[in-house]
């Protein structure tokens, strides 16, 4: 076969979550879009905000030289200085627009900062569960990722983390709120894996950096809130996207915002906006910078999938299935009662689509997206209780 041998292995292996995301298009097309209950895919269901619409289309009539031109590799400097101004207000610290590199989405972001970062066989720590697409992203750039057990309701398990650094960790790689589990790192667990951080870079000589992946960082529920990194850990690299606040994942776009007492500083941002280019990605989507340049702040209406937890969790609790109820993300991971892959086929036979938790690294679970219809949930609710009757009793 022509393709290298390692893609041939990684697609064998490889996304569990696109596996069922085609099967459930193979079964919509034999039962119809109504009769399948797919949960797969973490695809926004709600539409963007009114005010994202209203901007789109001021700025689409707007005649604006060059428009669609080359800019800056890191982006437009009138975005970067918006985005700029809002995080110095959430995050309390002052940080310019030099510190903030546009990106294509969260993906793109974590890709130049992995290909920034690593040199061969370098390693990044990443607890699990986690966005299995991290390994690729990883491998991309000739690293290693090293996986770490959480604890039993999913938080960081801090000696875990301390006993994985070594000096070949480069960075620690953090998702809050998480895929799947839907779990928010609090402020105790970030400020203690700044301090072992601190103690080990120390230790090591070397920086090692903690990098943030949070695109759902406003999706949070019952008054929780996101804990700076950029506050706790000079070392710290926040990625984000507008994909999911927003809902607009197709458009591929999101930041990397440093801390500005990372060191080397201008060394770090200028290897960033490099890799931003040198990926092939050299910039960020133009006219969606724009747009975004006025939406700070601004997310789709958190409450209905707030309202969708809720709906799940209190029928699944009552079925007797078991889960941490989720702080953030539109995501539920519950253990499953027999295998995992097992139990998603069955599941699939009631035509309810969910994917393994071992796609997750994480067997025994199944992840729910339920960034869905109401009518999804509910129309699943039957082959949810059919199956907790059978085997959790
Ligand atoms: C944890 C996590 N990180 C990154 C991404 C990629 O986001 P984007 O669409 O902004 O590239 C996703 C998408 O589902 C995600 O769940």
């Amino acid at each position: 076969m022509a393709i290298a041998k390692k893609i041939q292995q990684f697609m064998e292996k490889a996304s569990w979550i696109r596996k069922m995301f085609e099967e459930g298009a193979a079964l919509k097309k034999e039962y119809g879009e109504r009769n399948v209950f797919d949960f797969s895919l973490g695809n926004p269901n709600l539409e963007p905000p009114d005010k994202f619409n209203d901007v789109f289309m001021r700025i689409a009539g707007e005649k604006i030289p060059g428009k669609h031109g080359y800019m800056s590799n890191a982006g437009y400097a009138e975005t970067r200085d918006a985005i700029a101004e809002y995080l110095s207000e959430e995050h309390g610290k002052e940080i310019f627009g030099r510190h903030i590199i546009m990106t294509c989405g969260a993906g793109g972001a974590l890709n130049v900062v992995l290909k920034t970062l690593l040199d061969q066989s370098d390693e990044v720590v990443i607890p699990l569960p986690y966005f299995v697409e991290y390994n690729f992203y990883v491998d991309n750039h000739n690293g290693t990722s090293r996986l770490v057990k959480t604890r039993d309701d999913f938080s960081l398990d801090l000696d875990e983390i301390e006993s994985a650094l070594s000096p070949q960790t480069k960075a620690v790689l953090i998702n809050s709120p998480n895929n799947p589990t839907g779990r928010v790192y609090d402020e105790k667990s970030i400020s203690g894996l700044a301090q072992i951080l601190d103690k080990k870079s120390r230790e090591f000589g070397k920086e090692i950096y903690l990098v943030s992946d949070e695109p759902y960082n406003k999706i949070v529920y019952d008054g929780v809130k996101v804990p700076s990194i950029l506050s706790a850990y000079k070392n710290s690299i926040l990625v984000t996207s507008y994909s999911k606040d927003l809902s607009i994942p197709g458009e591929r776009l999101g930041f990397i915002a440093v801390n500005p007492e990372a060191a080397p500083l201008d060394q770090l941002l200028n290897g960033l906006i490099f890799c931003n280019r040198t990926l092939g990605f050299v910039n960020a989507p133009a006219f969606i910078q724009r747009v975004v340049q006025h939406l700070q702040g601004i997310s789709v209406d958190i409450k209905i999938y707030q309202r969708k937890r809720d709906l799940l969790c209190t029928a699944l609790r009552e079925m007797g299935y078991s889960f941490i109820r989720p702080e953030g993300a539109f995501y539920l991971f519950p253990r499953t009662p027999l295998n995992d892959i097992e139990f998603v086929r069955e599941l699939q036979q009631e035509r309810i689509l969910t994917v393994p938790g071992s796609g997750f690294g994480c067997p025994g679970f199944m992840r729910i997206a339920y960034c869905v219809e109401d009518w999804v949930i509910e129309g699943a609710l039957p082959g949810f209780r059919k199956l907790a009757d059978k085997y959790i009793a």
